[in-house]
Parts: C-alpha cells; sequence; structure tokens
C-alpha cells in the first residue's frame, strides 16, 4: 500500500531501504532480545505485562522482532506495520521461526493505517515518529484505530540528540547536523562509506526538498517542542510524559562499555539537563509519552 503524498523517488528510497542493507534475522533477532527496551522508561504500572491480551498495532515495526516479542509476552494479537516491504517480510519470517502464530506483518502507511475505526486495545511506536514524513497524520490515524480508553506508548529520540542525524553506521561525531547541512553531511559519509565497504549502502538516501529546504530524507527533523505542539493540538490525554537524559539510554552506556566509569561520575549533571528549557532539545536521549483516547 501507498499513499498519495508520497513521491515516487521516496517511495523508491524507502523500498531499497539502502541504509540497513545487512542480515536481516540479525536484526529481527536483536529487536526480539531488546524488545523491553520500550517500557523501561515507564513506571511500573506500564511494564510489557500490560500488553497481555490486547489487541496490538507496532507502528514501524522494522523487521518485527519486538512485534514478537510482545506477542510472545501475552498480547492476543500483534499486528506490525512498516512501509518497507522487506522487513515486514523478514517479520513474517521472523514469527513463523519463533512460532508467533498471533504476530502478523503488514505493509502499510502509518499516515493512512490500513484498518478501520477503533480496531486496537493499544499501540507501540518505538524509534518511529522521528522517521515518519508527517508525524501529525501518523498521530490523528493513531488516534482513529484506538478503541476509547486505549492507550499508545511512543520512545523517540529528539533530532537534535548528540546522534540525531541517524548515520551511526559511518559516524558517532556528535551534533554534525547542528553545524553542517544535510547534504554535506551525507555526501562526506558517501565518501567514507565508498572508501571503507566499496559502497555507499550503509549510508540513508539522499536528503529532499521539504517545503522548499533541503532536509534528510531518512529523518523528519522532529524536536521536542514540535511534537508537544502536535500533542496539544491532538484529542489523545496525556497519561505519561518524560524527557530522558543522554546518559540514561542504555543503549549509549552498553555501546561505550570503557566509558563507564568516567560518564557515571557525570550522570547527575546529565539528568538536570532536560529540564532546562534552552538545551533540552541537545541532552535528551528519549522523548516518552503514554497517551489515552478519553471514553
Ligand atoms: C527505526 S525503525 C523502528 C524500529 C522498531 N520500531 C524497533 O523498535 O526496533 C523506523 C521504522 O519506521 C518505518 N517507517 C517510516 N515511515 C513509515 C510510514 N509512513 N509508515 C510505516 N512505517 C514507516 C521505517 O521503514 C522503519 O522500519
Amino acid at each position: 500500500m501507498r499513499s498519495e503524498h508520497l513521491s515516487d523517488v521516496r517511495i523508491q528510497e524507502l523500498q531499497q531501504d539502502s541504509c540497513y542493507d545487512e542480515p536481516t534475522f540479525k536484526r529481527s533477532n536483536a529487536g526480539f532480545e531488546n524488545g523491553n527496551q520500550l517500557f523501561m522508561f515507564f513506571p511500573e504500572q506500564y511494564k510489557v505485562k500490560l500488553l497481555r491480551g490486547k489487541n496490538v498495532l507496532d507502528l514501524g515495526c522494522h523487521c518485527g522482532g519486538p512485534g514478537v516479542y510482545y506477542a510472545h509476552m501475552g498480547a492476543d494479537k500483534v499486528f506490525g506495520l512498516d512501509i518497507v516491504y522487506r522487513r515486514v517480510n523478514e517479520g513474517r519470517k521472523f514469527s513463523l521461526s519463533k512460532n508467533a502464530k498471533n504476530a502478523f506483518f503488514i505493509q502499510g502507511d502509518a499516515e493512512a493505517i490500513p484498518f478501520v475505526n477503533e480496531s486496537f486495545d493499544f499501540i507501540t511506536a518505538r524509534d518511529f515518529f522521528e522517521h515518519v514524513d508527517s508525524p501529525e497524520k501518523a498521530l490523528q490515524e493513531s488516534y482513529r484505530v484506538l478503541k476509547k480508553g486505549g492507550l499508545m506508548i511512543l520512545v523517540f529520540p529528539p533530532f537534535y540528540h548528540p546522534w540525531g542525524y541517524h548515520i551511526t553506521s559511518i559516524t558517532r561525531f556528535p551534533w554534525l547536523h547542528v553545524f553542517f547541512s544535510p547534504s554535506e553531511i551525507i555526501d562526506v559519509c558517501r565518501e567514507i562509506s565508498l572508501e571503507h565497504f566499496g559502497s555507499v549502502r550503509f549510508v540513508p538516501p539522499l536528503p529532499i526538498i521539504n517545503k522548499g529546504k533541503k532536509r534528510f530524507a531518512h529523518v523528519n527533523g522532529i524536536t521536542i517542542k514540535r511534537f508537544k505542539k502536535i500533542i496539544n493540538s491532538s484529542s489523545f490525554s496525556i497519561r505519561y510524559y518524560r524527557l530522558v537524559p543522554l546518559l540514561s539510554s542504555s543503549l549509549f552506556l552498553r555501546d561505550n562499555p570503557n566509558k563507564l566509569q568516567l560518564l557515571r561520575k557525570f550522570k547527575p549533571f546529565f539528568d538536570c539537563l532536560p529540564s532546562i528549557p534552552a538545551i533540552k532539545e541537545f541532552f535528551t536521549a528519549k522523548v516518552v509519552y503514554i497517551l489515552e483516547k478519553p471514553e
């Protein structure tokens, strides 16, 4: 399925899926192994057990790992939705390999969700809202397909996160996107990738023009402020909201074990940065919301 507002070039880019061209079973399994990560930022009453017996939609399901994990954790049915067919297909194979008969994977656009109104008790969206072209439409659609009293649980890194430009396969230099244009960054990453891997397959697609301005094609530039505005103008009510400080992200600590001791010393300092309005966009690891569709 495709929606009319996506250009052919964008669809081609998404389908080529050039930035994540690695064995996908590995990716599915990694998503399964860390399936609990979506819930690690929430208080005790919002843990994965909430999904038990629920009909769940997983937006931007990637290669299906988290969806299969939710099915294993007792969800009644899980529907994973992703715009990239190859990922959906991997999700299907992965669910078979894990015998998750209640996990289904569907190619479709979160901006035009292919389900009727009030189909789901629960919507999950991990690291999705920084990728979808129109977070506004994805949120409106989520509201439509959620049952009254249903919850949507979402987590994503804001654009000005040190690696908010999402090219960590090539560089982990922080805040490159604050200093350089999308084209400059992509061009240099393509050169580096060609030099080291002999191809540009680890680099996201070329930037696109949006509202007369060049922007990355693989991330939409969503900030904490803009997302808050979108939520506030939606009909959702906010059950829980939190900005997770940089060093709390287990991923960061996992990727930098040798820096762990040193970094721990700075943690109290980093913990207070998301509460400072002028700089919170730069020092927040994850934006975390639980939204409810009122009864
Ligand atoms: C970073 S991945 C999500 C990771 C996954 N949720 C997890 O927890 O491991 C973002 C996903 O969103 C998908 N995506 C982007 N735009 C989309 C859209 N309009 N509709 C559905 N999926 C979309 C991408 O194809 C990609 O697989």
